[in-house]
């Protein structure tokens, strides 16, 4: 194009030289609100939409999840997620030698948040271990495993209940924290032998009418015992029954459904796995009746490498259960893993069907 002279020209190389300063503006402007829409969604923490069972899982940080031998609580549509922080090295104690006990130093009790089950934010160790007074409970050379908490609407308490033991676990106590938020700080109130009887393994589980009760390896972990706990769920009460006599049952989970009770359990095989177990029972108080190994698929019979933990029932749907498990590596307990796996229901009772990947359904 050939220009006329003069201003007009000066004139229109000025307003071609103003446009391609907008339009350079313009597309910048462009650029950049394109980066800000666009990059984030690739450099952000990535969202779980699905389980993977014994992969690294991660939180909301990014940082691998630290909630071992946990359980759940589902209060004002927040899951929390309670578990053994295990970090550290990890070493044989000469007093366990003879059945392989290792373990780490005791850090404490994590609490992580979720709305979905995927996602989980960390909230913070929310009961820590003590760190100066190797006389306590909670001494970070003592056990402290398998943390469950309950809510109790009439206290309007959260209460923890755990497993508090020496290294040796000759201690064989459970112990009880309470906290008016979920996500604590718990205080620690102490542990005992409930009804004088040793208490290993536990979990806790809470019927529809609000009674609570303890479920705990007991007797040198030959025989559970189920007691009920006190209505404000901080001790137990004189009513237990002794289940599973001689079966040598650990790592307890629990559910109801359709007014039967089922449990999942493990042998007494330290930190290696061995073959579920699993029974149904009419009423808390027995009889229970053994069901046998609910799980199937590649490595059932060592119950896919893991141990159960918790039985998590999905809020909001009558019939959908999630097993807990932990997968643990004893000689690197830190990176002992999550197998969270769903609960097909039978006539009869209920199985847990190895899936690589799954989520629930909509
Ligand atoms: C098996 C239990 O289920 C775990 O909680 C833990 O106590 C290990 N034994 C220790 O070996």
């Amino acid at each position: 194009m050939f220009a006329a002279p003069g201003v007009t020209l000066r004139g229109d190389i000025m307003k071609t030289t103003k446009n391609r300063r907008w339009a350079v503006g313009i597309t910048g402007a462009v650029l950049a609100a394109w980066h800000i829409l666009c990059i984030p969604a690739h450099t952000a923490p990535v969202g779980h939409t699905q389980f993977k069972p014994g992969e690294i899982w991660t939180d909301t940080r990014g940082t691998p999840i630290n909630a071992h031998g946990g359980g759940i609580l589902y209060y004002d549509k927040v899951y929390y997620w309670y578990g053994e922080v295990k970090t550290g090295k990890t070493w044989l104690p000469e007093c366990n030698r003879s059945w392989n006990g290792t373990r780490v130093e005791t850090v404490g009790i994590s609490c992580y948040s979720s709305g979905d089950l995927y996602n989980w934010k960390y909230e913070g160790n929310v009961l820590p271990a003590v760190q100066d007074d190797p006389g306590h409970e909670l001494h970070k050379s003592k056990v402290l495993e398998r943390p469950k908490v309950l809510y109790n609407a009439a206290a309007r308490r959260f209460v923890m209940w755990m497993h508090v033991d020496s290294q040796d676990y000759s201690l064989a106590h459970a112990g009880v924290a309470t906290s008016s938020s979920p996500t604590g700080p718990f205080q620690y109130l102490g542990s005992f032998r409930p009804n004088g009887a040793m208490s290993r393994d536990m979990t806790v589980f809470m019927d529809e009418d609000g009674k609570a009760y303890l479920f705990h390896a007991s007797e040198n972990n030959a025989t559970m015992h189920i007691c009920l706990l006190t209505a404000d769920y901080l001790k137990p009460t004189e009513r237990f029954v002794r289940v599973f006599e001689g079966r040598s049952m650990e790592a307890p989970a629990v559910f109801k459904h359709q007014g039967r009770y089922y449990l999942m359990a493990s042998g007494c095989t330290g930190w290696a796995p061995n073959e579920a177990r699993s029974a149904v029972a009419e009423s808390i108080w027995g009889p229970w009746k053994e069901l046998g190994n609910p799980c199937r698929g590649p490595q059932a019979e060592s119950t896919f490498r893991g141990q159960s933990t918790y039985i998590l029932p999905v809020a909001d749907r009558s019939s959908t259960f999630i097993l807990m498990s932990d997968r643990w590596i004893q000689n690197d307990l830190p990176d002992s893993r999550y197998l969270w796996l769903p609960i097909t229901l039978t006539d009869k009772g209920f199985q847990v069907h190895w899936q690589t990947t799954w989520r629930l359904n909509n």
